[in-house]
């Protein structure tokens, strides 16, 4: 019987194997080597607020308010908690990234699904103090597998400011290709900047799992 579910198994392709035969909508708390992704909560709130307020990432994401106070955290976990940050809520996750050692809080990232159903938007901040130690790329992978594992989508999207030389550093770690431009709104700046988009398919992520090169 195993026999037979293994050689069924593997007559399919790499793309099929790797595709959730039902898609989930929960968001399951991640793990890498040195991060535990898992859902924001109350004990954040003082971190979140203390590293949120920093000009140096509002203006580089679309939704953060600036200044961002203690209640804008308590607000942001409490509607974290309730599911209902932004639109298209079903499928959304919103993570805090911690240190495995310790249980740091270091920011904030997550996925939100499209309306087509086959695309979901990822976003990811870190506290200053935290850049540049190659935490958002570990993150964004943990993320990234765990999206296509357990999403039936096709892609996964990601923007940054053209300014935004770490981000798009990070993405482009991360095996993700560049689609065009556009402009997204601010809420930090009052008004819209101009941004890159970029793109994961199943396709190259499958590639990037049977290279292994990419971490
Ligand atoms: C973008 C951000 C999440 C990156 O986090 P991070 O943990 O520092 O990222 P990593 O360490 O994984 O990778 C950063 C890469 O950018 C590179 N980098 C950083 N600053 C750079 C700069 N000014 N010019 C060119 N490359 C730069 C780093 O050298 C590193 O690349 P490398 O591994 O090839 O050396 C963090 O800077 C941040 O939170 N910024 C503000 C919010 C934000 O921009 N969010 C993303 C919105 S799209």
């Amino acid at each position: 019987m195993q026999t037979e579910l293994l050689r069924e198994d593997q007559s399919r392709s790499p793309e099929q194997r790797l595709r959730p035969q039902r898609s989930r909508t929960d968001c399951p708390i991640l793990l890498s080597p040195r991060l535990v992704l898992r859902a924001p909560h109350e004990d954040d709130i003082d971190a979140l607020a203390h590293l949120a307020n920093n000009a140096n990432i509002a203006t580089m994401v679309s939704r953060m308010p600036h200044p961002y106070t203690t209640a804008d955290a308590a607000d942001f976990v409490r509607r974290a908690k309730a599911g209902t940050i932004g639109p298209g809520t079903i499928g959304k996750c919103v993570y805090a990234i911690t240190k495995a050692d310790n249980g740091a809080f270091l920011g904030c990232c997550g996925i939100e699904p499209h309306a087509d159903g086959k695309t979901v938007e990822l976003g990811y901040w870190l506290g200053e103090p935290y850049w540049n130690q190659g935490y958002a790329t570990e993150a964004t992978q943990a993320l990234t597998d765990m999206a296509f594992r357990t999403r039936d989508i096709d892609q996964i999207d990601a923007r940054c400011r053209v300014m935004n030389m770490a981000s798009r550093r990070v993405i482009q770690k991360c095996g993700f290709q560049f689609q065009g431009s556009g402009m997204v709104d601010s809420l930090a700046l009052g008004g819209t900047v101009a941004v890159e988009w970029y793109r994961l398919d199943r396709k190259t992520w499958v590639s990037l799992r049977s290279w292994g090169g990419m971490r």
